[in-house]
Formats: structure tokens, C-alpha cells, sequence
């Protein structure tokens, strides 16, 4: 029987509030670690170089580029300034070609600035640039970067299965450049942002109560305000506002998580063994290769599917976080929906008995990656707090959210949002509030772009 596989799987998935509790204050101490050298932590704690945020005063027409896991996406807004705010914006999404994510740092930068390209070409209605002005972009890029300027920075290495050649170590915004110059298209990169950090900024915009900015999709990471003064390994701190966003680059924190054979299985087995241990437990790239994991075992040890072994169940990455999502979704007496999915994805004919342990499975592996998420903003809170009593507590504080995970299963967001209660209590926790703010990062890097515009504003 596979109940025993079950059981072990759940003890060693468990999140008590000891374990949250461990794991939050580990994160607060890894960003501390972090902030005081580069190398200090499993946490980067990159200076974005965002010192000023967006006030609502930005006018103008700005281009933003959003390079993130699944897609990328272009985007123009036209901003009016404090009465008119946004007066519209325009997108168009593009899948990633598979092929490219393996492929040459030109041939992905051609792609993009290809379809940027276009996107340029079809400026027209609301839209307006003055005449003889460059157009400006925004450029978000999800992956770690040591910011040199506001407006470059260079790659550190790839994660969420990127593999492209010739790209770590070079400036991404030169890239671009380079690329945009093959196409023959004219425009300035105002600002280099991650997508956490463009999350901050389009969701401050809005509320100057958002201090901390989390992406749970395909990757997973956080960015917050700090101080200057908070930041020892920053030697000639100078920004008028005192403050400037640090994003955590969380995804690599590894301290003290439960993890399992399963887990351990799948790091050694992928492109990038021993690194991005936070994003590889929580993140949903990797949630439905877990629970395949599980399950082959079953099949192999617990004779789960009968008495072969479904192929397809062998293969890595065949059963999907959607997927997933989708089979607790389920409600039906006798969960036909997941039997549909087993039987679509691996042909295999399922009973109500077995439906019900792949349920729990999932419902075992969303269950940790929502609570260690809860933790980790917790510990963020907590490290805030702790440098300046009551300002992060004592108030309403706003945590922006974004990416596909979040917005696209339920159990998980819930999940998540009883951890941060249980570490809070439910006096603060009233206090914290977490909000979805869709597509933020895109207006997000337009606004920088805006705000670090090379024109009088
Ligand atoms: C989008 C943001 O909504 O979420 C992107 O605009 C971000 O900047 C993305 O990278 C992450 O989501 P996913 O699910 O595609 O990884
Ligand atoms: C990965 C990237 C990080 C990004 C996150 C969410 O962790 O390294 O830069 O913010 O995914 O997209």
C-alpha cells in the first residue's frame, strides 16, 4: 500500500509553528548576513538602485519590456500625471520559445527585441511622443543581476531552467541594446528592474503603504524598502530619500527547510544542483515535479497505478503545477477530474482510492510551499520591524503579490495567508495586508522608466 510513502511524505513535510517560526527568523538573519557583504549569506541582497519611487506626478509615454519566466511581454503607457494618472496602456504577450531558453544570449535578445520592435510600430490613439524624443523603456529581467546603475547591470546566472550561453557575466541592458541596434530600433533603457521590484513600484504608485513586493510563479523572490543606514556593505550611502529597494533574491535561501528524499532528488538531478533551494521547495516550476516524484515511487514501490509503471509518469516535468491546482480543484464525488488528468497526462486508470492519495499529495506538497512562503514575508516583516519599533506592526503595511502560483491556486494563496496569522497572531496580522496587484511589474519598470528619464519631467 502507498499509505506508509504518504505518512513520511507528511511528517517530513511539516510545517508546525516551531518550523515557521525557525525558518522566518533564518530569513531575517540571512538578510542581515547579506546586507553586510556581498558574500556574507545564500541571500544577494542586490541594491536595485531605486531610491526614488513613484510619486503619481510621472507624465509621458514609456515603453516597458518584461522578460519573466513563461513569457515576456511588452507594454506602452501613457501617464498624465496626478489627476489624469493612467490615461491607457497597451500590452502583447509572447510565449518563450522552449528552443531559446537553450539556445545563444544573441538569439534571445534578437527575439525580444524583435517583437519590441513590432510592438513600436503599432503606436498610434492615445499614445503620443513629443516630436525629436527618444522612447524610453523600462526593462524588467527576473533574474539575479549585481546592479551597476540604475540603468545596467550585469547577469549572475540564470535560474527557472534558463540555460542560454554567453549571457552570465554581461550586461544585460548592453544585450538588449546590441540586439535593438540589429533591428534598427531606436530607443533608450531608462531602467534595469527585477520583477519584484517593478511589482513595488507599480503598487506603490497606488498605496504608499506597500513595503514589500513577493513574485510566487514560475520562480519566486522578494524585495522590500530598507534604509540606507540599514545597509552596512553600502560604503557612500546618497540618496535624498534615505531609503532604496533591496531585492532578496530569496529564491536561494536554503536554512533550515524541511525537505525531503524527493526534494534532494530533484536539486541533484537539475541544471543547477545546490542553488535556488527556497525557489525549488515553493515556486511553481517545480511543485508538480515534486508530486510526480512521489507518485512514481508509489507506483514503483507501492504498485500505486497497478502493476506496471505508467511511462510517462518517468518522464521529469510531465506532471505540471497547473495540473496539480487542477486535481484539488476537484469536487466531484468521485474526483472524475483528477482521473481525467492522470489519465490525460499518463494514461493511467485511476480508483477513487488512488485519486484520493494524489490528492493528498498535492495537497501535502502545496501546503508546505505556501506556508514556507508565509514564513519568509514574515521574516522580512519581522527584520523591518525589528530596526524601527512599531512602524511595520503598529500600522497598516501592504505586501504586494504577484506571478501565476499566487494567483491561480487557492489552497496555496490559503496556505500561505494561515502562516503569516499563525507567526502574527491575530491582533498584527490584522495589521498586514496581502494584495494581489496583477501585472504591476509591467506599469512598475514604466514608471521607473518615467521617474529616471533622461528629459526634464
Ligand atoms: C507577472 C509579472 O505578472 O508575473 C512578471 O508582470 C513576473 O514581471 C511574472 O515575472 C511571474 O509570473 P510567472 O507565473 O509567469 O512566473
Ligand atoms: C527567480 C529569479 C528572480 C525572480 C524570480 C521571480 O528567482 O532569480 O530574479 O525575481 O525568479 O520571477
Amino acid at each position: 500500500s502507498a499509505a506508509p510513502i504518504l505518512t513520511k511524505l507528511q511528517r517530513d513535510c511539516a510545517t508546525p509553528l516551531p518550523v515557521l517560526r525557525q525558518v522566518a527568523d533564518a530569513m531575517a538573519a540571512d538578510m542581515r548576513a547579506g546586507l553586510e557583504a556581498d558574500s556574507g549569506s545564500d541571500l544577494k541582497m542586490i541594491l536595485s538602485y531605486v531610491d526614488v519611487l513613484p510619486t503619481g506626478n510621472e507624465k509621458g509615454l514609456f515603453y516597458a519590456l518584461d522578460l519573466g519566466g513563461t513569457n515576456f511581454r511588452v507594454l506602452r503607457v501613457q501617464l498624465g500625471g496626478k489627476e489624469e494618472r493612467v490615461i491607457a496602456t497597451e500590452f502583447e504577450q509572447v510565449s518563450i520559445p522552449q528552443e531559446l531558453m537553450f539556445g545563444t544570449s544573441e538569439e534571445l535578445f534578437d527575439f525580444i527585441a524583435s517583437g519590441l520592435a513590432k510592438f513600436a510600430q503599432k503606436e498610434a490613439g492615445k499614445f503620443h511622443l513629443p516630436q525629436g524624443r527618444t522612447r524610453e523603456l523600462g526593462f524588467t529581467f527576473s533574474f539575479p543581476v549585481k546592479q551597476t546603475s540604475i540603468d545596467s547591470g550585469i547577469l549572475i546566472k540564470w535560474t527557472k531552467g534558463f540555460a542560454v550561453s554567453g549571457t552570465a557575466g554581461k550586461d544585460v541592458v548592453a544585450c538588449l541594446n546590441e540586439a535593438m541596434k540589429r533591428q534598427g530600433l531606436d530607443m533608450r533603457v531608462s531602467a534595469l528592474v527585477n520583477d519584484t521590484v517593478g511589482t513595488l513600484a507599480g503598487a506603490r504608485y497606488w498605496d504608499d503603504e506597500v513595503m514589500v513586493a513577493v513574485i510566487l510563479g514560475t520562480g519566486t523572490n522578494a524585495c522590500y524598502v530598507e534604509r540606507l543606514d540599514a545597509i552596512p556593505k553600502l560604503h557612500s550611502p546618497n540618496s535624498a530619500s534615505g531609503r532604496t529597494i533591496v531585492n532578496t533574491e530569496w529564491g536561494a535561501f536554503s536554512t533550515g527547510l524541511p525537505l525531503t528524499e524527493f526534494d534532494r532528488e530533484m536539486d541533484a538531478e537539475s541544471i543547477n544542483p545546490g542553488e535556488q533551494i527556497f525557489e525549488k521547495t515553493i515556486s511553481g516550476m517545480y511543485l508538480g515535479e515534486i508530486v510526480r516524484r512521489v507518485l512514481l515511487r508509489m507506483a514503483k514501490d507501492a504498485r500505486l497505478f497497478g502493476d506496471s509503471v505508467p511511462e510517462k509518469l518517468q518522464m521529469p516535468f510531465s506532471l505540471r503545477t497547473p495540473d496539480m491546482c487542477a486535481m484539488q480543484q476537484d469536487t466531484s464525488k468521485d474526483f472524475e477530474v483528477v482521473g481525467s488528468i492522470l489519465y490525460d497526462m499518463a494514461g493511467i486508470d485511476s480508483n477513487l482510492c488512488t485519486r484520493k492519495i494524489v490528492i493528498d499529495v498535492c495537497d501535502t506538497i502545496a501546503k508546505r510551499g505556501g506556508r514556507l512562503a508565509g514564513a519568509g514575508i514574515v521574516g522580512i516583516l519581522q527584520k523591518l520591524e525589528n530596526d524601527s519599533k512599531g512602524v511595520i506592526f503598529g500600522k497598516r503595511t501592504v505586501v504586494a503579490m504577484d506571478g501565476g502560483l499566487y494567483e491561480h491556486y487557492p489552497q496555496y494563496r490559503s496556505y500561505l495567508q494561515d502562516s503569516v496569522t499563525e507567526l502574527l497572531g491575530p491582533e498584527i496580522s490584522k495589521n498586514i495586508v496581502i494584495e494581489h496587484s496583477k501585472d504591476g511589474s509591467g506599469i512598475g519598470a514604466a514608471l521607473l522608466a518615467a521617474t529616471n528619464s533622461m528629459y526634464e519631467h
